[in-house]
């Protein structure tokens, strides 16, 4: 079976004045049918551009958008960058595949019931259900994120934040999408708060391919199947989670290892010197040279390709040149 998603050469490129900025900078990644990615990096990386950039949802300043992202869905494929807008709209994007936005869970009317809330969404793309039918299907979802039907008749104020973000992942998986992306689906929660939303994730592994969206590897670890590394608007390793989390290959992902502290309770945590840079102007050859204690010469002049480091296992650095 083909790969659910499958990304390549992926660019978006934002306008700031006479400034461009490289916020996605020719990313490839597959996912496989009821597969959990997770894409991890830095705050500014260029995660929830990705996310934005494979459901082409695209902010106004979008000054380049190119590269290619299929979509299979048995024997059909749809593709995304060059698709029309309208097939887009009516074929794929929440149907096909949906995203939890960041801190999405804060959009939610406030002066609508959940319910209301709900079916308004559904309506717009599914102009066939009726008022009934549309709830009926806003009460199936709640279900199956752990909420009780009541939650339909509640407004968002009297719903904590945890309950809040099921509705937001409800409401994504309402449509019965094949893949989801989630963007920080945790962040914003207390930790008995965030532990229950993990266990909701887990146990929709496996009937929706996901794409999970984090700046925290424990996170990923936990859930995900594969991880995807992300460094100023590329892909610089990824692979299966044990892997990527046992054996890094990129001097980055070691580092962001190094500094994560769940992960690393029997060591002292280090922090990664520095920031992650402009993506207006980022450095020549590897954009990771001016951070890392391995550059030489060649990694401020070219830029590495992504080698096979291991089954599955690829990484984009210098050091593993044969
Ligand atoms: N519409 C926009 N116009 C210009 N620059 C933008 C726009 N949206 C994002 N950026 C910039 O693009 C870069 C990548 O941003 P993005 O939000 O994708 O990163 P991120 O990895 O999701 O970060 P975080 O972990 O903080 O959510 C950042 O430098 C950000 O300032
Ligand atoms: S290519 Fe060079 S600068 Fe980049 S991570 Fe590898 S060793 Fe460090
Ligand atoms: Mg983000």
């Amino acid at each position: 079976m083909p790969p659910v998603l499958v990304v390549e050469g992926l660019r978006l490129y934002y306008g700031m004045g006479k400034d461009v900025v490289k916020a996605v900078d020719g990313v490839s990644l597959e996912l496989d049918r009821g597969e959990v990615l997770a894409v991890v990096g830095e705050s500014g990386s260029g995660k929830s551009s990705l996310g934005y950039a494979i459901m082409r949802l695209l902010p106004e300043n979008a000054v380049l958008y190119d590269g290619r992202i299929l979509l299979h869905d048995g024997g059909a494929e749809f593709d995304i960058v060059s698709m029309d807008e309208e097939a887009l709209r009516r074929d794929v994007r929440w149907k096909r595949i949906s995203m939890v936005f960041q801190a999405s869970m804060n959009a939610i009317d406030p002066v609508s019931t959940i319910g209301d809330f709900i079916y308004r969404i559904v309506r717009e793309h599914r102009p066939d259900l009726d008022k009934r039918r549309g709830l009926a299907a806003a009460a199936e979802a709640i279900k199956s994120v752990g909420l009780p039907v009541s939650v339909l008749d509640m407004y968002p104020f009297e719903l904590s934040g945890g309950m809040k973000q099921r509705v937001m992942i409800a409401l994504a998986l309402i449509l019965r999408p094949l893949v989801v992306i989630l963007d920080e689906p945790t962040s914003a929660l207390d930790v008995i708060t965030q532990a229950n939303v993990i266990s909701l994730l887990k146990s929709l592994r496996g009937d929706v391919s996901m794409i999970l969206i984090t700046h925290d590897l424990a996170l990923a670890s936990e859930i995900a199947d594969r991880i995807a590394v992300m460094y100023a608007g590329k892909i610089v390793e990824i692979g299966p989670s044990d892997a990527v989390l046992t054996s890094p290959r990129h001097p980055y992902t070691g580092a962001l290892l190094e500094s994560t502290p769940t992960l690393r309770q029997d060591r002292a945590l280090s922090s990664i010197p520095g920031r992650v840079p402009s993506l207006i102007r980022p450095p020549p050859g590897c954009r990771f040279h001016p951070r890392c204690g391995h550059a030489m010469d060649i990694c401020r002049r070219e830029e590495p390709p992504m080698v096979d480091v291991g089954p599955g296992h690829r990484a984009a650095c210098w050091l593993l040149r044969t």
